[in-house]
Parts: C-alpha cells; structure tokens; sequence
C-alpha cells in the first residue's frame, strides 16, 4: 500500500487527526496538501494533548517526514508559532522532519483583516468562517498576485516590492469600501522578514518530484485530509464552504501527482454529525434539546481553531453516501461511537422528503437542501460505557446493530472504529 489519503467526509473535525496520528506509525511521509490554519487536528498521545492547524498530524512519528504542499495556504504566524512551541515539547526536535513547497501561498494579516471585514459586513448573511484568511489567500492565488513561500526568501527590496504590489487593491479595499485601517505594509514586511531564519531550514523545491520519487520507490505516504467533503468549494454546500478542494482529488492537482498507483481512501466520519459556522445542516437538533445537548456536551464539540460550539446532530447517510462517492473512498473510519451512550434513542438519516417526493441522493443545490425533511430511522441506545472497548466483540448488541446497519448502507467496510481520543481507544476491524 504505497499511498493512503485520509479524508473528512462531513463538514469537518470528525477526528481526522486522531487516526492520522494512529496511521503514520507506519507511514514514511505524511502530507498536509490544502487548506490552512482553518483546521484544527486534536492529537492525544500518552495524556498529552496537542492541537496542530498547518503542521502534519504524523508530527509525533520523528520518523516521519512531515511534508507541506503547494495547496496550502501558509499562515507565516501561525505556523512559525506552532513550530516553537512543538519544538518545547520536544518535537520536531530535526529539522529535517518538516518540509514546506516553495510553491506554497503565504498567507499574511491583510488577508486576515479583509475575511474578518467580510465577515462583520456581511451580518447575517455570514459564512461563518474561522476568520483565518484562508478565501482571501486563495483568492490571491487565483488573482496570480499571490507571494509564494519561495518569495519569502528574496532579497529585501524585491519581497518588499512585491508585497506593496500585491496588496495595493486589498488596502484600497479594506479602508475604503470596509472602512477599515489596512495594517501597513512595511509593517507586515518588518514582521514577515524575521521569519525567514526559523523557517529557512525547512524549504523544499520541488515536492511533486519527492513525491513521485516516493511513490515509485514504494515509500508509505499518508495524504492528510482537512476539512471535510460538505466543505468543499465545488461540491460541498456552497457557499457555505471552505475555499479549496477538500477531496481525494484535491490531492493530486496540490501535489502534482498523477493517478498512478492508485491510492487507498480511507473516509473518516464521526458515528453523529456535526458543523461549525452557518449553512444547511439537515439532520441539527436543536442545541438546547436533550440529543443535542448531549452530543454537544459528551462528545466536547468545540471547534479546534476558533472554539466556536459546534452544531450537533444526527448521522446523515445520503450526505455520507455523497461525500464516499465523490472521493472514491474504498473504507470509513467511524469515530466517537462512545458519545452515543446514553441517548435515549439514536437516530439516522435514511433519505429527504421534499415535498411529496422522497429522495436518497444528497440534493447539490443550497435551494434544494434547504427544504429537505430528513426520514429518519431510529435505533435503540445503549447504556454501556465504550470507552474501555478493545474489539468490535465487545461491543454491546445494540451498539454493533447500529454500527452494522451503517456498513450495509454505505456498502463499504468499516476498518476502524474510535471509542475516546486516545490512540489505545481504536478497534480494528481488518
Ligand atoms: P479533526 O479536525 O478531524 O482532526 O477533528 P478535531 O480534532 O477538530 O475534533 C475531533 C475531537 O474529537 C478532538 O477533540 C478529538 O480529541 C476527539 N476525538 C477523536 N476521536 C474520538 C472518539 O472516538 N471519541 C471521543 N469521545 N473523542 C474523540
Ligand atoms: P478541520 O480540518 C470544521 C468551516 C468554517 C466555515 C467554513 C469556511 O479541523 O476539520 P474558512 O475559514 O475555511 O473560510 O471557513 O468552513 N471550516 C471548518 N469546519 N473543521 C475544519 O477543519 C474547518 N475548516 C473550515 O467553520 O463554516
Ligand atoms: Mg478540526
């Protein structure tokens, strides 16, 4: 099995981190290939939790080589911050652990200030985004006037240059049209230089060759997913989405691999639902009902990156169903099965019924989504405690019906089920 990509298949957090963590233990190299310091991967090793948004989740492997690619957005901050303070805690401890794609895209405060403007303007027709910058860099990136990682290490004049021409238009906008005091550029200049000596060690030139000379060398390499597919800027729920391509196939054109060998996908889905910021979320209870307070509370749903209260509800099968398509997952991971103790009952999204008509495929259009009821089916709850449960026989009756009844409508095997965070808390079903 050379490669693996682990992928979200909800609207995110559904404990990628967790089971990447778990899975690079055999892996060579890990990559992170999209997205930015949106995402929040919780990793638990040994009582000691830590929280990575742009570094690789494999990051406690010394072993592994931990890659960031060009699809990235790289928040310089956030990633010079997160390095120092996993060095203390003695990781990462090598420098030659972590790469990061000269070609990647540096994300810097204007980008933040103008998604934060955004976000304030927009009332209540927000996003409901981390306030990161992530849709403005990429924005950048698709406009051609984005400074790449690379650029970071130009000579002082030449960074400065392109930095005052490629946010000319971002400050005309944030002090005239959002009547915000764009933070000056030779500030961020004065900041963003003193960057390069923590990060100059880590600079990769060309990641798609490494890869491809990986691969073809049979090397283990474990693509992580961030987000999840419903958050995917062409086929989640638009626009409630993130601004890159959270799927499978994200990774090759972030990468600049090709099909061959084909990878495994794994999908990664938490046993309920749940969503942070706005958007349709068909199967939400209510946050103050006694499912939605319990899943909110036992499953400890705060976001990772902005400790937002997440959203919480009910498993979602065509939603599943969807995001299994469109990423050609061959497994899933099924994750915080535990927090489902002690409902009183438990149930699953089956189909939608729009009108009169009841339909079992995921409606693409916000129009559609947003006037589906859910048919729900409803499983008995169980009383036992998961958390200590080291294979799938010891599962409770109840527990294992559900568990089977999602496997035979998704008509892809369950390989690993998360029963608490820690790493000793994983069944494996293969
Ligand atoms: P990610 O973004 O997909 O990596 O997920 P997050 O880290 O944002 O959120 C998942 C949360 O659930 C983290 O706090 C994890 O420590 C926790 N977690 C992961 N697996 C399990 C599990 O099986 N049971 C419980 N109770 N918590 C889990
Ligand atoms: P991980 O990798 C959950 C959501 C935001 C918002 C939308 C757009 O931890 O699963 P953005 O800041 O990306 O422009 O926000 O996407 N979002 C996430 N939700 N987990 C994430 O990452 C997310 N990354 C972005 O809440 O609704
Ligand atoms: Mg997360």
């Amino acid at each position: 099995m050379p490669a693996l990509i682990v992928i979200g298949s909800q609207w995110g957090d559904e404990g990628k981190g967790k089971l990447i963590d778990i899975l690079s233990s055999k892996a060579d190299f890990a990559v992170r290939y999209q997205g930015g310091a949106n995402a929040g991967h919780t990793l638990k090793v040994q009582g000691e939790q830590i929280i990575v948004h742009l570094i690789p989740s494999a990051v406690f492997h010394p072993q592994v080589k931990c890659l960031i690619s060009g699809g990235v957005v790289l928040d310089l901050e956030g990633l010079c911050e997160e390095i120092q303070s996993l060095k203390k805690s003695g990781k990462l401890e090598n420098d030659k652990q972590l790469l990061i794609s000269d070609s990647a895209t540096l994300l810097l405060d204007q980008h933040k200030q103008l998604d934060q403007a955004r976000e304030e303007r927009a009332e209540k027709a927000k996003i409901g985004t981390t306030g990161k910058g992530i849709g403005p860099a990429y924005e950048s990136r698709a406009s051609r006037r984005a400074l790449l990682f690379s650029d970071l290490f130009e000579e002082d004049t030449v960074l400065l240059r392109k930095l005052k021409e490629q946010f000319k238009e971002t400050q005309y906008l944030l002090k005239n049209f959002y009547n915000k005091e764009p933070i000056p550029i030779d500030q961020t200049f004065e900041k963003i230089k003193n960057y390069r000596e923590i990060l100059k060690a880590y600079r990769c030139s060309n990641m798609s060759l490494l890869l491809y000379q990986a691969l073809k060398q049979n090397k283990k390499v474990l693509f992580e997913g961030a987000q999840g597919a419903l958050l995917d800027l062409y086929h989640g729920t638009y626009p409630y989405v993130t601004s890159s391509s959270t799927l499978a196939g994200g990774v090759l054109s972030a990468c600049g691999l090709a099909f061959s060998p084909a990878p495994k996908i794994m999908a990664v889905a938490k046993a309920y639902s749940t969503r942070v910021g706005a958007g349709p979320f068909p199967t939400e209870c209510p946050a103050d009902s006694f499912s939605g307070r319990h899943l909110q509370e036992t499953g400890q749903e705060f976001g990772a990156t902005t400790g937002r209260r997440r959203r919480c509800g009910w498993l979602d099968l065509p939603a599943l169903k969807y995001a299994i398509r469109l990423n050609g997952a061959g497994s899933l991971a099924l994750m915080k099965l535990d927090v489902l103790t002690g409902l009183k009952e438990i149930k699953v999204c089956v189909a939608y019924q729009i009108g009169s008509k009841t339909v079992e495929d995921f409606p693409v259009q916000l129009r559609d989504l947003s006037k589906v009821q859910p048919v729900y089916k409803s499983f008995k709850a169980w009383e036992e405690d998961l958390s200590a449960v080291q294979a799938k026989e010891e599962l409770s009756a109840l527990a294992l019906d559900y568990i089977n009844f999602i496997s035979e409508e998704v008509k892809i095997p369950i390989e690993i089920i998360s029963v608490g965070p820690s790493r000793s808390q994983t069944l494996y079903l293969y």
